[in-house]
Formats: structure tokens, sequence, C-alpha cells
């Protein structure tokens, strides 16, 4: 964001909300929210156990009833919940509630087999839109503001979550969904939403797109962008401020707990994201062990929720990696760190983990070459082969585009560990993100 002093006020949403804005759970102490925690925590495990059936025998497997559950430590004693039981019980086997009291179904499809259904009362329903809606507040939202949405609208929660949520927070929505990019940027263009939400991919190919179509999109009347549904990073953040001049700000959350809405990032700090721990309540456990880390350490993370009627989930294994801090802008609530990869999005070459995250931050600092990278995975002989593919800067000629080729390659060497080839295409060769991004193309078992 430009800290030019004579920027138009208008440029500027970087405010907190006044206190009036402020949910009340925003504003409660410590001693209060754990006790909050607790009671909803305790109803959460009785109505599961008394009303999904595969709950019921996975506590009474793991000898534990929902009254051990005396203090939020004793949430340790119960088991996880993982992808793996929703696929067992496709589609509807976990719901807690009758079928005539479910509202909504969404579906994430996952890379391998079943989808994972979840399912909405008209209470939960009501209770995502204000968590949606608090995150809008905490980018920087407020009532009367345009949200231009260009999260999927479907079975993926992205579009109708944003949607509801901007409602609730009293804004004006434009529900553009994922796609048609040259018609999102003449609606951008002629609407003059304030606020965007989209996954930070898919905002690269827009910004190409005000580019290939002459506009200066620092020029836009976005000032607010609220990214997530995949793993973004600083340097990601970086360049999305500078080519557009926003504020850009990280939000979080899974279809398995709810949906976007989960955890934001507040615009007034940008250190990480506030969990809405009213509703959810995360833990970060070592992911090989189970162990409950303090906070502070980096492992997987995992919710409980809180109030959740027609799909309550008990420890349910998110897959992503973090770690909680104590919280700042909203004192009361803990933040987690920037999720930096999935353990299933790990590529683990000749021994090495390696995040595709890790590549961005190399490829985003490289001068010559664009945010558009992909990673090859080849298998050569017996070894795996990682080939990074990045494309050029338009107007990169070769001497900078040999330069960076071989500063990808040292830089992968030195920080991550390991030798890739790295090969520098022409610009608008790799595929375009309308959404998720796949960034890694696995030709090992080819
Ligand atoms: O992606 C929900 C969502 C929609 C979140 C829009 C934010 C914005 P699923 O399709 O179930 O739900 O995928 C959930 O996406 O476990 C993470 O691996 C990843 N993810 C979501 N947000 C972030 C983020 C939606 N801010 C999975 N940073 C999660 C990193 C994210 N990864």
């Amino acid at each position: 964001m430009s800290s030019d002093a004579t920027a138009p006020q208008a440029r500027r949403l970087g405010d907190p909300p006044p206190a009036g804005l402020l949910d009340p759970a925003e504003r409660m102490g410590p001693d209060e929210l754990r006790e909050l925690q607790l009671r909803r925590l305790r109803a959460t495990l009785r109505h599961a156990y008394d009303n999904v059936g595969h709950y019921r025998k996975k506590f009474d497997e793991a000898g534990v009833a929902p009254e051990d559950c005396r203090t939020l430590e004793d949430l340790a004693r119960f088991p996880f919940t993982t992808k793996a039981d929703l696929r067992e019980t496709y589609p509807f086997g976990m719901f807690a509630v009758p079928m005539e009291q479910v509202r909504r179904v969404h579906a994430s499809s996952g890379t391998t087999g079943r989808p994972t259904v979840v399912g909405y009362t008209e209470d939960d329903l009501s209770m995502w839109a204000g968590v949606m809606a608090r995150s809008i507040r905490a980018a920087g939202g407020r009532p009367g503001h345009k949200v231009h949405v260009s999260y999927g609208y479907g079975l993926f929660t992205g579009g109708l979550g944003a949607h509801y949520g901007a409602e609730r927070a009293g804004c004006t929505v434009i529900p553009a969904s994922g796609g048609m990019t040259a018609r999102q940027v003449q609606i951008i263009q002629d609407f003059r939403p304030e606020i965007i939400m989209i996954t930070p991919t898919y905002m690269l190919t827009l910004l190409d797109e005000f580019e290939r179509q002459g506009i200066d999109p620092r020029t836009t009347s976005l000032r607010v962008g609220i990214f997530g549904a995949e793993p973004w990073t600083e340097e990601m953040r970086r360049e999305i401020e500078e080519r557009l001049d926003l504020h850009a700000v990280d939000i979080y959350g899974l279809s398995e707990v709810i949906g976007p809405g989960v955890a934001q990032e507040c615009v007034e700090t940008k250190d990480g994201l506030h969990v809405w721990e009213d509703h959810f309540y995360p833990e970060v456990v070592d992911p090989f062990t189970g162990e409950v880390l303090p906070e502070g350490e980096r492992g997987e993370l995992v919710f409980t929720s809180l109030t959740k009627q027609a799909l309550p989930v008990v420890r349910y294994r998110t897959r992503d990696l973090t770690r909680l801090l104590p919280g700042t802008a909203r004192p009361a609530f803990r933040r987690m760190e920037k999720v930096t990869g999935r353990s299933d999005d790990m590529i683990i070459l000749r021994g090495v983990n390696v995040f595709p995250t890790q590549i961005e931050e190399i490829v985003l600092r490289t001068p010559g070459v664009s945010p558009h990278f992909q990673l090859l995975l080849t298998r050569r002989g017996r070894m795996d082969h990682m080939t990074v593919r990045a494309e050029a800067r338009p107007g990169a000629g070769a001497a900078e585009r040999e330069s960076a080729a071989a500063a990808i390659a040292r830089a992968v060497k030195d920080g991550v560990g390991v030798s890739a080839e790295v090969e520098i295409v022409d610009p608008e060769t790799l595929e375009r993100s309308v959404g998720k991004l796949r960034r890694v193309v696995d030709r090992r078992a080819d």
C-alpha cells in the first residue's frame, strides 16, 4: 500500500473497526472466552456422541465419553477426525440432525476419491454469515462498500460463504464468481467495488488482464483484497499490493469446519490470522505422533467446532501446517501464522521436503520473471527430478532470462537444499488460475 501522505483519504481503508462494529466475542477477556469455549465444547461433544453413530463408535473405542471433558485440555483425550471419516460415511453419514433441518450442502473435491460433503442448518448458515461478516470488517470492509466476489459459486464454499458474509456486513455484493476474466475487469471498472474476494493466483490472472486492456491496476477502485483458499507468501502480498495499490489480507477456512471465515488477518496489523475461537477451537499437533504442541510450535492445525449443528467436527485434522501465536489486534483470539503448505502438498525430493511456497518466495524475489510458475516432477532412472518453470516478464531479454534461471537454481539449492532444473518460458505460456491453482504437475508415474 502506498504510504503517500497526499493520497486521498478514500484510498486508505486500513483502520480497525470502531468498537461499535465489533462482535461482543471480539471484546471478551481471556477468562470469559475460555469459559464460553468450555461450555460450547462440552455441548458439541454431547451432540456429536448422541446424534452421530460414527462419533459414538469412535469415542467408545477410545474409552472416552462427553462428560470426561472437564477442561479445555481434556479435549486431547478425544480421537481425531479425518477426511477418511467423512469419506467412509459419504454422503450424509456424519450429519447430526435430520435431513429436514439441513438447509444447504457444500462439497469439496479434494485430489482423489469421493468428495467430502458438508451440511448446514439455518443456525449454521447464520453463524457462518456472522463470522464472514466479522472477517470482512477485520479486513477493513464497512457497510456501504461494494464487494466483488470472484470465489467460485457452487459446491465450493468460497463464493456463497463470502456472499452471505458481505451481505451481513452491510455491503453491496457483486457475485461475479470465477472465470470470464475479461468481463471481471470490465465489471470492476464500471461498478467500482472497494473490496475484492478472490484467490491470490486468480488475482494475478486479473492483473495481467488489466494490463492487457491497457488499464493501470493501481488506478482501480479496489482498496482491499481478501485472499485465501490456497497458500500464498509475503512475497506474493508485496507483489499484489505494489501492483494494485491496495491492502492484501489473508482469509482462511475449510469446508469441513465451515468454509471461509475460520480465521482472518486484521488489516491494521497484517501479522497472521486471528482464529474466531468463539466458534472454532484450534489445536496444533505433531503430525506424526498426534501430541498437542505448545503455543509457538509448528505442526498440523486441528479444529473442533463449538457451535455447529448439522456437522459438528471433533478434532478435525486439517493437514495444514502452521503455529499458534498470542492475539494482537483482537487480544482474546489467538493468531495462526500464515499457512505455508499442507502436509499432502509437500514434495519429498531425494529425501528433502519441499513446499511450493518456498519456490514461490524465490521466484517472486527474482528479477526478470513474472509470478507465474509451475513445478514439474519427473523420474529419471530411479531419481526424482524437479523442474521449476517460470515465465519471463514481458520484454525480458535472453541475458536477463539466463541470469534469472541461474539465480533461481542457486536460491533453490542454497535455501531449500535440492538441485532443480530451471526453465524460463515465454510470457503467457503457463496455465492461468481461475480459482485454486495446481502448482505441481507430477509426471513421476508416467
Ligand atoms: O478453500 C474455503 C475458503 C474459501 C477459504 C475462500 C478462504 C477463501 P476447501 O475447498 O475445503 O475450503 O479447502 C480448504 O484450502 O485446508 C487449506 O489447505 C487451503 N486454504 C484455505 N485458505 C487458505 C489460506 C476453502 N488462507 C483448504 N492459506 C485448507 C493457505 C488455505 N491455505
